[in-house]
C-alpha cells in the first residue's frame, strides 16, 4: 500500500510531516509498545530468543499489522534480540536465556502504512546490580535526550545531552549506530547521533519523526559485527543495554509514540 507522500522535505532530506500524520505514528507506536509490554511475562531462565520472537511474530499477524523487519535487508526475523554483550541487531535462535541474562527486545511494525519502533531491556531471572546501573543510565539516557526535543534544538543537542549524561557514569555510548527518521518509511534520514555537540546539526521542526536509540557499554565503546552480518558485540565483551523510542516534533516539543500503554520500562517493575 504505497500512498503518496504530502508535505515537504528539508535540505537534509528530512521529511516534514503533517499535523494529521500523528495519529497513524501513534497507532503503530502503541501496537510496538503493547507487544514489548506483552512479552515480559515470557521472558524467564531457560525461554529461547526464537520462541520471544516467533510469539512477537503471531501478535504483530493477530493485530492485522506487518512486521517491517522481516524481508528487510534480508533479515528475516520480527524482532532483535540483544543479549549481554551483544549491543544491537542480535539474532534470534534456540540457545537458552540463563539466570542473570539481561536482554534488548526491538520490534518494529507496519500499521496502516505507519512504521512503530521501540526496544526495551528484560532479564531473565535475578537482575544483577551492575547490570541494573547500567539499565538504568541507559533509559535515563534515551529520556534525557528525548528531553532535548522541541523546534528551535539541533539534532547535536540531542546527542551532547545523551553522550554528557552517560559519559558522566563513566559508561560510554556506542557511536556505530545510529537514530534515525522514520514515518512511512524503516530508515530514513537524518542519522540521530547519541553524542555530539551542542548547536550542530539539523534543526528540529515540528512534524518530524524519528528514532532515538541509545546504546550504552559498562566498558569501552568499540562494537564488532560477528560473521552472520548482523550481531553487533562489545569488542571488550562488556554488557551492553540500548532503550528506542519513535517520537515526533511538536509546535512546543514532543510526543513519543511508543510510551508503554501499561507503563512499563523497567526488567523488573
Ligand atoms: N529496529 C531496528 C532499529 O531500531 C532495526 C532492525 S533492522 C533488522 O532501527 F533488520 F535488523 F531487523
Ligand atoms: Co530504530
Ligand atoms: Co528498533
Amino acid at each position: 500500500m504505497n500512498q503518496p507522500h504530502t508535505g515537504r522535505q528539508t535540505k537534509d532530506g528530512i521529511r516534514i510531516h503533517e499535523s494529521s500524520d500523528f495519529a497513524g505514528m501513534h497507532a503503530a507506536g502503541k501496537l510496538a509498545a503493547t507487544i514489548l509490554d506483552e512479552i515480559a511475562e515470557h521472558v524467564f531462565p531457560g525461554q529461547t530468543t526464537a520462541e520471544l520472537d516467533r510469539l512477537i511474530e503471531e501478535k504483530v499477524t493477530a493485530a492485522g499489522a506487518k512486521s517491517a523487519t522481516i524481508g528487510y535487508k534480508g533479515y528475516a526475523h520480527a524482532s532483535c534480540i540483544s543479549v549481554n554483550h551483544v549491543v544491537c541487531h542480535g539474532i534470534p535462535g534456540e540457545k537458552k536465556l540463563k539466570d542473570g541474562d539481561i536482554l534488548n527486545i526491538d520490534v518494529t511494525v507496519i500499521v496502516d502504512g505507519w512504521y512503530g519502533d521501540t526496544s526495551r531491556m528484560y532479564v531473565a531471572g535475578k537482575l544483577s546490580r551492575k547490570a541494573e546501573r547500567l539499565i538504568n543510565v541507559t533509559h535515563d539516557s534515551l529520556m534525557i535526550g528525548i528531553e532535548a526535543v522541541k523546534p528551535g534544538n539541533t539534532f547535536g543537542d540531542i546527542g551532547h545531552a545523551i553522550q554528557t549524561f552517560v559519559e558522566g557514569h563513566r559508561m560510554s555510548v556506542v557511536t556505530d549506530f545510529c537514530g534515525h527518521g522514520l514515518g512511512r518509511v524503516f530508515h530514513s534520514p537524518p542519522n540521530v547521533l547519541h553524542y555530539g555537540r551542542p548547536g550542530t546539526g539539523a534543526v528540529l521542526e515540528p512534524g518530524m519523526f524519528f528514532t532515538i536509540e541509545p546504546m550504552v557499554n559498562l566498558g569501552r565503546a568499540e562494537t564488532k559485527t560477528l560473521a552472520d552480518d548482523w550481531t553487533a558485540v562489545t569488542r571488550d565483551k562488556s554488557l551492553s543495554a540500548q532503550f528506542e523510542h519513535s517520537i515526533g516534533v511538536t509546535e512546543d516539543g514532543y510526543e513519543i509514540f511508543t510510551l508503554s500503554p501499561a507503563g512499563k520500562f523497567h526488567p523488573t517493575y
